[in-house]
């Protein structure tokens, strides 16, 4: 667009005489004011460009610098820039860059893997925020709980979530297992990501079992105590289980003694299960949450009922 004075659409030359020539006043002022007059004159033209070009970016945004650096290809509905789309974007490039539509719908998966982790990060969330509250010692947890409950803004809130978080994690995981079983999801190629999930299971209940005792109330101290008396039975490891005694296991030294650091539910079970259930335990499981979500995609993504298509190919196959 060409330069104007911003008045009236005249080009800036034409509107504002540069210098003291013509402008009938003493040389001094004339020139003066002259000078006043293109500085003034500029401003207008780059005020007016400016808002031009503000203009031009509203009405086509993707056509700017700034739009180009942030989303580098097009997002039309071609498969490549579809696809391109996909890899060129951090978050995005997780998933593959073709998916299988019906397998990704919520009526075949239920949505229930994506959930359990979402359930995972809250719970992860929720329990460091804890960790500011409790004292992992026989004098203080208790105590801790109850000022949690009644003291600590929001602290009734935080403690609930993070408890029935646990609970709905399970619930979770378990229907997630289910779907899998039901859409035989642990046949070939997935055996191995089965396998995975089944200890992804296990440190799931480790977690909530772990958990149960640090309130060190009755309920968890009893709970603790049946579980681990049952691991008295263990074979081999348990001082009453099959061939425990023949290798030696007393109440001393068996699994169950390892796993409360003595021989009673006491304080070193109260810090051995804080150190298993805030550190452990949930380093393990992530490292297997990155191979499972690492293993759906190197198994062709999730398994599904139908091939993938797009739909412009859908129209191309009825077109035939
Ligand atoms: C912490 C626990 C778990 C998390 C966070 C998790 C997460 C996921 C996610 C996000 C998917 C993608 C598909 C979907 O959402 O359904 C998936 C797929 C899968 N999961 Fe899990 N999972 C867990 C436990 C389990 C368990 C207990 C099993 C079975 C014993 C299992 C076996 C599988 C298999 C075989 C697939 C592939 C399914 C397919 O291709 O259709 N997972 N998981």
């Amino acid at each position: 667009m060409p330069e104007t004075n911003g008045n009236d659409g005249k080009p800036a030359s034409a509107g504002a005489p540069a210098g003291g020539a013509g402008n009938g006043n003493g040389a001094a002022g004339g020139n003066g004011g002259g000078k006043l007059a293109a500085v003034v004159a500029g401003a207008k033209a780059v005020q007016a460009r400016a808002a031009e070009e503000l203009k031009e970016t509203i009405k086509a945004p993707e056509k700017t610098d700034v739009w180009k650096s942030v989303l580098r290809v097009k997002h039309d509905e071609t498969p490549r820039s579809r696809a391109l789309g996909v890899l060129s974007n951090v978050f995005l490039h997780l998933h593959p860059a073709k998916i299988n539509r019906d397998a990704v719908a919520y009526n075949y998966t239920w949505g229930m893997g994506g959930m359990t982790f979402y359930v995972y990060i809250t719970l992860v969330f929720t329990g460091t925020l804890l960790m500011f509250y409790y004292h992992p010692s026989k004098i203080v947890a208790f105590r801790d709980i109850l000022y949690l409950e009644s003291d600590v803004p929001f602290g009734k809130l935080l403690r609930n979530m993070h408890r029935w978080g646990a609970h709905l994690m399970v619930i979770m995981v378990e229907l997630h297992m289910f779907r899998v079983y039901l859409t035989g999801s642990y046949k070939k190629p997935r055996e191995f990501n089965w396998v995975v999930g089944v200890l992804l299971l296990v440190l799931t209940l480790l977690l909530s079992f772990t958990g149960y005792l640090l309130p060190d109330d009755q309920l968890g101290f009893w709970a603790v105590t049946v579980g681990t008396n049952m691991a008295r039975a263990t074979p081999l490891l348990g001082n009453q289980g099959p061939f425990g005694a023949m290798l030696g296991m007393t109440p001393f030294n068996d699994v169950r003694f390892g796993l409360l650091g003595g021989s009673i539910v006491d304080a070193n079970a109260l810090l051995r299960a804080y150190i298993w259930h805030c550190v452990a335990i949930p380093i393990i499981a992530s490292a297997f949450m990155v191979v499972h979500f690492w293993r759906v995609r190197k198994d062709g993504g999730i398994s599904g009922p139908a091939p993938v298509m797009l739909e412009s190919e859908i129209k191309d196959v009825k077109k035939i």
